[in-house]
């Protein structure tokens, strides 16, 4: 499968669907969170199945554990391919959530991109989400090595912070799509380098070819 997931960081039905439709050749995950859910919820996982792509629902469910496993089902029966929670839910939460039925694939947030914290609380908390069963982490591009070689390389590092050419914004730690599936990252996570390109499809053509053969 094609590694980059699109964040669809539009708020706007229409302007998704075609991001969708246009893109579908180099991305097969599109990343829908809270702000896109809460207005079309249902019919945005609808529209991009029905075009025969996969949903990441990044809602970072932390709740008590019967309400995230129940959170878990609802995702499941909407049609997601994966979605987020997270670690620092505990590990009861954790394990229920990942306890579901035909589940989606859970990836944990380990520490938040703006809280302060260490290289080994990230660890701690991927070991932990490993423990209870969970897929993979999300991570910044920093951490992937110390990720895979603390978890395993079967356990999946999913890395936004992703900068085809170096721009000024609010993303702090960085790398190329090619430096972090290099690094070992299973997806990455693009948002605004192709959606707010003058030509959205050529950047994501750009980044299929520089990490299709890696
Ligand atoms: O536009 P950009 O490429 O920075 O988008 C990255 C996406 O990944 C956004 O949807 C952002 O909310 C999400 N994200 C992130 N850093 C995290 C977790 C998620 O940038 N630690």
């Amino acid at each position: 499968m094609n590694k980059t997931i699109l964040a669809l960081d539009v708020f706007d039905f229409k302007k998704a669907e075609k991001l969708v439709k246009d893109l579908s050749p180099y991305i097969d995950v599109f990343k829908v969170g809270p702000i896109l859910f809460l207005q079309s919820g249902k019919e945005i996982i609808k529209m991009i199945n029905d075009n025969g792509k996969k949903v990441f629902l990044d809602l970072k469910f932390h709740d008590i554990p019967a309400t995230v496993q129940r959170a878990v089902q609802s995702a499941r029966d909407l049609g997601v391919y994966s979605l987020t929670v997270h670690s620092c839910g505990g590990e009861e939460m954790l394990k229920l959530a990942t306890s579901v039925e035909n589940r989606p694939k859970i990836w944990a947030v380990t520490v938040l991109t703006s809280q302060v914290t260490t290289p080994e609380e990230v660890v701690r908390r991927a070991k932990l989400a490993k423990d209870c069963g969970v897929d993979g982490v999300i991570s910044s591009p920093l951490e992937i090595e110390t990720i895979k070689s603390n978890c395993g390389k079967e356990f999946e590092v999913v890395t936004p912070g992703i900068r085809p050419v170096k721009v000024a914004d609010d993303q702090k730690r960085v790398a190329t799509p090619e430096s972090a599936v290099k690094a070992g990252a299973d997806f990455i996570v693009v948002g605004r380098p192709i959606i707010q390109a003058e030509n959205p499809v050529e950047v994501a053509k750009n980044i299929y070819e520089s990490i299709k053969e890696l």
